[in-house]
């Protein structure tokens, strides 16, 4: 959602600005040039390659503009770090990356075959294939439940454990399969596939997404500048639940406004253009308080 983004983050020249998913880079070329002359962009990925790409593919930026290799739920640390005090402008766009699904490698996309992973940090400590072959029965379907919202929670997790005292669960093929084979031919009648909702409940797990999205949100009042911007981009109902309360609580307690009521949705084109964009919400806060300690 480029344009929705350049509009309410409304980077100005001398500005500074966190992008919490840098990514390989698509808003942050266009964001920079708005903050020159003068101005900062701080770009976080917890994938060392993007970072790696970044470092080299940016190297003439228009702004000064650092790219390091740390989990957004340690903003305020790198912050200090590079000695920056708060931000004009905050953007986080959650989730992955098409260069991420796209690599079999990977582990997230059920449609190719590749190690049961899901990192999207390579050097964290557990895969999808260390929660399917080593979670107990219950503890598995409420993840796939609670993440996924999975109707079929508790056959798929009682299918993985039936399969994994056999062999252990290595590929996303063989996940993909088991999902498939618990959903038999009332797959055909399903608008996504059978592995859809399992996969992200794991990938949501592994990477724990919602505890350090709760983490980013809890720290806006010591990462934000008095009038400063922050868009956040969620692609499932449980990011953009977690963003819309804590948002509704800053607001309510007068440490920030929120700049729309209800979420932005990518264009038509845009919807047409790339399918993943089809979930997108955009939703943003304009901050008001400073050194508030109240956390959502
Ligand atoms: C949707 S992509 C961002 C794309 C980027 N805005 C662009 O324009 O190219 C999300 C990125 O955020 C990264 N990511 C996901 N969770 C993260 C987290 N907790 N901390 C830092 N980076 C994260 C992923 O590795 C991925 O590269």
């Amino acid at each position: 959602m480029p344009e929705q983004v350049l509009e309410h983050l409304a980077p100005q020249p001398g500005q500074t600005v966190l992008d919490c998913t840098v990514g390989r880079g698509g808003h942050a070329r266009l964001i920079m040039p708005r903050l020159a002359p003068g101005g900062r962009y701080v770009g976080l990925d917890v994938d060392a390659a993007n970072v790696q790409f970044l470092q080299d593919d940016l190297k003439d930026a228009p702004v000064r503009f650092d790219v390091v290799h740390r989990n957004f739920c340690e903003a305020e640390m790198v912050l200090e770090s590079l000695e920056i005090d708060r931000v004009d402008g905050l953007l986080a766009d959650l989730g992955f990356a098409s260069t991420q699904v796209d690599d079999p490698q990977r582990g997230l996309s059920f449609l190719q075959d590749g190690p049961l992973d899901m990192r999207l940090d390579p050097t964290a400590e557990t895969t999808a294939a260390d929660l399917v072959n080593h979670t107990p029965q219950q503890e598995l379907a409420d993840i796939i439940y609670q993440f996924g919202d999975e109707r079929f929670s508790r056959p798929i997790s009682r299918k993985i454990v039936e399969r994994r005292k056999q062999a252990p669960i290595k590929t996303t093929r063989e996940l993909a399969d088991l999902c498939c084979a618990v959903y038999g031919p009332r797959a055909r009648r399903q608008r996504i596939h059978p592995a859809t909702r399992t996969f992200q409940a794991l990938r949501i797990a592994v990477n724990d997404e919602m505890g350090r999205l709760d983490t980013l949100l809890a720290a806006l009042p010591r990462l934000m500048k008095p009038d400063g911007l922050a868009v956040f981009i969620s692609f499932h109902s449980l990011e953009d639940r977690a963003v819309k309360q804590a948002f509704r609580r800053y607001a309510a307690d007068g440490s920030a406004e929120l700049v729309v009521n209800k979420p932005l949705r990518p264009s038509e084109i845009e919807r047409r253009a790339n399918s993943r964009s089809r979930s997108a919400r955009l939703r943003v806060l304009r901050w008001i308080a400073t050194g508030q300690t109240t956390t959502p």
